[in-house]
């Protein structure tokens, strides 16, 4: 039998190593088994925004959770950068939500009487963007959505949790967990191992552990395909966003365009069709897109809910098992909170009964799909 752990999380995404990280930083004996390279699947393919409030569709869970993790970021930067030495790559600008015609920004008006959210005209917003199309009406300025590297983020959970103790099983694919006598047997390519704690933190792939622990909850895949461009001759300080459309201007001098929203898809392949369709949907908002050159073309698979809201808690019937998963379009932002949620939970720590009560695996949702 290989070594115990008070907790085993089966995945390495940006989820399963913020979980790593908390729970290490509290002294917990961790260990993250990934079947491939860490952060190497969704995560890889995330823009990195954190769109606490451009990607808002209820202010009463949403909102209040996002926002505990956007601010967390805040922190989070430096805290990981005098760790691990990793700059997470947190830029400034935010976000230009922007509108067509007087429609969207009817639309927008909710968002824009949130403290933090401005509605700016066209001509101002072309003075700081000027090349931005002229098309536009005006938009909602989020300055607090800023965006990081999902790459790097993920790595420096990786590099933190391992500093403070965790071990990190990468290409090591787990096929199954029995419970014998209240501990975990955790079966996986590497030889098993044991663990007091199982977190599923498996993305779109935790159908499988769903379906293993007696649970009808299903994750459906919904495809976003991506390319990235060189950003010559153009200045481009803020992500733009339209109708699920955004173009994040990224520090090494690309501009990241994304992203469809294909349902049931569990191809990770981009899409001529998806492609031509992110590009013409570019070049309405940046004209200029139109001559730059290709840097990378790539998809990845968005884990989402029957409610669209992730599942964070324990197993109904078991709480020394638990939940990460489903973080839809938002996994990035809402890492940092997920962690320190499972961490509270782990350690029997006060959480939130609110949020608590919207994320748990067996609620039930006024949402049919
Ligand atoms: P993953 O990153 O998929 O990690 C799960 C891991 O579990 C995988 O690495 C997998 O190999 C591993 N695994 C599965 N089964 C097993 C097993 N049996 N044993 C061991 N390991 C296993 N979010 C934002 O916040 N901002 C954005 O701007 C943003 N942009 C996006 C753009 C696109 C195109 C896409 C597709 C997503 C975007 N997202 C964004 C969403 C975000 O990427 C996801 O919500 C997030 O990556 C989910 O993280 P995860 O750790 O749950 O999943
Ligand atoms: N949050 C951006 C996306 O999922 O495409």
């Amino acid at each position: 039998m290989g070594k115990f752990y008070d907790v085993a999380v089966i995945g390495g995404g940006i989820i399963g190593n913020s979980i790593a990280y908390y729970l290490a930083k509290e002294k917990v004996s961790t260990a993250v088994f990934e079947s491939g390279q860490m952060g190497g699947k969704t995560t890889s393919a995330a823009a990195g925004m954190l769109g606490a409030h451009s990607e808002c569709d209820d202010l009463e869970v949403f909102y209040p959770f996002a926002r505990k993790s956007q601010q967390s970021y805040a922190i989070l930067e430096q805290e990981l950068r005098d760790l691990t030495g990793i700059d997470i790559r947190k830029t400034a600008g935010g976000i230009y939500k922007l509108a067509f015609n007087e429609n969207e920004k009817q639309e927008l008006l909710p968002l824009c009487s949130l403290q933090t959210v401005e509605w700016q005209d066209a001509r101002f917003i072309r003075q700081a963007e000027p090349a931005i199309t002229s098309e536009i009406l005006g938009a909602a300025y989020i300055e607090e959505d800023v965006h990081v590297l999902p790459k790097a983020v993920c790595q420096s959970f990786c590099q933190g949790a391992q500093i403070y103790g965790a071990d990190l099983y990468e290409f090591t694919h787990v096929y199954d967990i029995q419970k014998n006598g209240g501990i975990f047997n955790v079966k996986t390519q590497a030889g098993d191992f044991e663990a007091k704690h199982i977190v599923v933190a498996s993305g779109v792939w935790s159908n499988t552990f769903f379906h293993q622990l007696g649970l009808a909850n299903r994750i459906i895949p919904v495809k976003g395909e991506c390319l990235s461009v060189w950003k010559e001759g153009i200045q481009l300080q803020h992500t733009l966003f339209h109708e699920h459309c955004y173009i994040v201007p990224r520090s090494d001098g690309t501009l990241v365009i994304g992203a469809t929203m294909v349902e049931n898809n569990w191809s990770e392949k981009p899409t001529i069709g998806g492609l031509a369709q992110m590009i013409a949907k570019a070049k309405s908002l940046l004209p200029a897109i139109e001559r730059m050159k290709v840097a990378s073309i790539w998809a990845g698979l968005r884990p989402q809910t029957f409610d669209g809201r992730p599942f964070i808690g324990h197993h109904p019937e078991d709480d020394q098992i638990l939940f990460a998963a489903g973080h839809f379009r938002n996994g990035i932002l809402l890492a940092p909170a997920t962690g320190q949620m499972i961490k509270d939970f782990i350690l029997q720590r006060k959480v939130d009964e609110g949020l608590a009560e919207a994320f748990r695996i067996n609620r039930k949702s006024h949402v049919l799909v």
